[in-house]
């Protein structure tokens, strides 16, 4: 059985060594500077405002097209002070650092990343986010299991995700889970804007998540998890005393109908493939 199959059967795809470590250690350092130049008085999360859930609906919806931060929810004290450090409170960073960013774009775009989406089969498809996630020790927070064709959701079906991981992820700092074959199921949910603003969750199928057989996808430093859109997956709290830093871009057909009410906007003619 070749990659393409494997793929098809599974709903998903580990490839080991896919990057180098240097490209990791680049990708993460590049992170950490960009972390370090977000404006903590200017950022909704931590600059209260009268309607602090509109500001911080807002900045969410609006970052489809740049660099923005977003915190862990156990950043914060109870005077809505960070505990430790601006690094060490960040959860992500998204959702165009792809397109915005030159080290971001080399990474997303690399020559074995054109290979593989050639090789899949998924050579047409273009890049409509990126996400870096900190899955900082201690404060690394749970991802429930989800689908990402609900967050980005098209008609028909088109998502389909690259994870990278740039630190060993194990059990123990929080790994990603999810079942070989777990696609075969029905779209759950869309995650939309709302008509009353901010966003919410328009429920597709009612039929609860067969966790059974969900297995750890613990992979090394450098391996890329190919994702289904369809394939529900999950990832567990970091209880580790280490990060497990990883780097994710999601891509749709281009042919296929966004809608526009998605909560994520793009000008879609600017998208462009891996
Ligand atoms: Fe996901």
């Amino acid at each position: 059985m070749n990659r393409k199959q494997q793929w098809e059967r599974d709903g998903y795809l580990v490839l080991d060594g896919f990057n180098s470590d240097l490209a990791c250690n680049q990708l993460m350092s590049r992170a950490m500077e960009l972390a370090n130049g977000c404006d903590l008085r200017e950022h909704p999360s931590i600059f209260q405002t009268a309607n602090q859930s509109k500001t911080t609906d807002d900045y969410f919806l609006n970052s489809g097209d740049n660099i923005s931060f977003f915190f862990e929810k156990e950043a914060f004290d109870e005077h809505e002070g960070l505990r430790q450090s601006l690094f060490h409170s960040l959860n992500k960073i998204g959702h165009a650092m792809h397109d915005v960013d030159p080290l971001f774009n080399d990474f997303t775009r690399s020559p074995q990343m054109k290979a593989l989406a050639a090789e899949l089969g998924l050579a047409e498809q273009v890049i409509i986010q990126s996400m870096f996630i900190f899955k900082h020790a201690k404060i690394g927070g749970v991802v429930d299991v989800h689908q990402d064709s609900t967050f980005l959701y098209t008609e028909p079906h088109s998502c389909v995700g690259f994870w990278f991981a740039l630190e060993d992820a194990t059990i123990e700092n929080g790994c990603m889970w999810a079942k070989p074959g777990g696609h075969q199921t029905a779209l759950r949910s869309w995650f939309k804007r709302s008509e009353q603003g901010g966003t919410e969750m328009e429920i597709l199928d009612e039929s609860p998540w067969d966790m059974e057989g969900m297995i750890p996808l613990e992979v090394k430093k450098g391996a890329c998890i190919v994702l289904h859109g369809a394939l529900p997956h999950f990832s567990k709290p970091n209880t580790s005393g280490r990060s497990r830093q990883a780097y994710a871009i999601h891509t749709i057909d281009p042919k296929a109908h966004y809608p526009e009410t998605n909560w994520l906007v793009r000008d879609m003619n600017t998208l462009r493939p891996v």
